[in-house]
């Protein structure tokens, strides 16, 4: 069996290495659209036909269900690909409903970093309007870190003052979580912890969509697959040094796994 998992770049990763961790006796296809990554700072009509692409090309090459591990891109396309594919898909939308729940009790509000197409989209909206009764939900387009983390940046210094000048608006006494609501951003988990007072919770929605995978591969009678955790890189250019890269960002993930077991 063989589990595809699709982000515009390297982001999707971060879901990856969780699966890897929870689902190690399956098969991976890693695709990169790296023709056209960024996506959170293109038009949805663009986006939606770099998608509907290269999703495709992942077709071809056959796959048992889909991960759409990108929110931007799940928040454009996902019914649209269910509706042209019938493997099992999954897609991901920024945990707001949990970070409003946990935050319920403290009466702090919530933040999401998410990026600026994801935060337009209708879906987002309907989210956020669905949840947040209270209107304790503010959001932050944070377009700059999928930059730094294509280009592999992940200098304390370097990040850490960006992170400290888009949070300068913000009295972080007032919020209780900051909700990673598109997969580059856990790259940045560490060091965003170390600017944050020590009251503000991080969440991201990785642990929930691999449990969610897991789930719909049970469901399906799939699961339990005699893969060997084995991954095959793709990216929608040919472009070879992107597929090291991506080794380069993913045993990075796995490294600080080690460190924080
Ligand atoms: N990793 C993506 C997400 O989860 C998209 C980042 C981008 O291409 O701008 O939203």
């Amino acid at each position: 069996m063989r589990i595809g998992f699709f982000d515009s770049g390297i982001g999707g990763l971060t879901v990856l290495a969780e699966s890897l961790r929870r689902l190690p006796a399956v098969d991976y296809l890693y695709m990169a659209d790296t023709l056209h990554v960024p996506y959170g700072t293109k038009s949805r009509d663009d986006v939606k036909a770099y998608i509907l692409e290269t999703v495709g090309m992942m077709m071809r090459e056959g796959i048992d269900a889909l991960v759409v591990a990108c929110n931007t891109a799940t928040s454009i396309a996902v019914e649209e690909l269910r509706n042209l594919y019938s493997v099992p898909i999954i897609g991901m939308e920024p945990a707001v409903k949990p970070a409003v729940e946990m935050n319920l009790a403290t009466g702090k509000r919530v933040l999401v970093f998410a990026t600026p197409l994801t935060l337009r989209q209708p879906k987002y909206y309907a989210l956020v309007s669905r949840v947040d009764g209270g209107g304790i939900v503010d959001s932050l387009p944070m377009p700059e870190l999928v930059t730094y983390c294509e280009n592999l940046q992940f200098d304390k210094a370097i990040v850490g003052e960006y992170f400290r000048s888009k949070l300068a608006p913000y009295d972080l006494d007032q919020y209780g979580i900051i909700v990673l609501g598109c997969t580059h951003y856990p790259f940045y988990t560490n060091i965003l912890r170390e600017i944050l007072p020590q009251h503000i919770q991080i969440v991201d929605g990785n642990v929930g969509t691999v449990k969610r995978l897991a789930a719909l591969l049970h469901r399906y009678g799939i699961s339990g697959g005699r893969g060997s955790g084995n991954v095959r890189f793709m990216c929608s250019g040919d472009n070879p040094d992107y597929i090291e890269k991506m080794l380069t960002a993913l045993a990075i993930l796995r490294e600080d796994d080690v460190q924080s077991e």
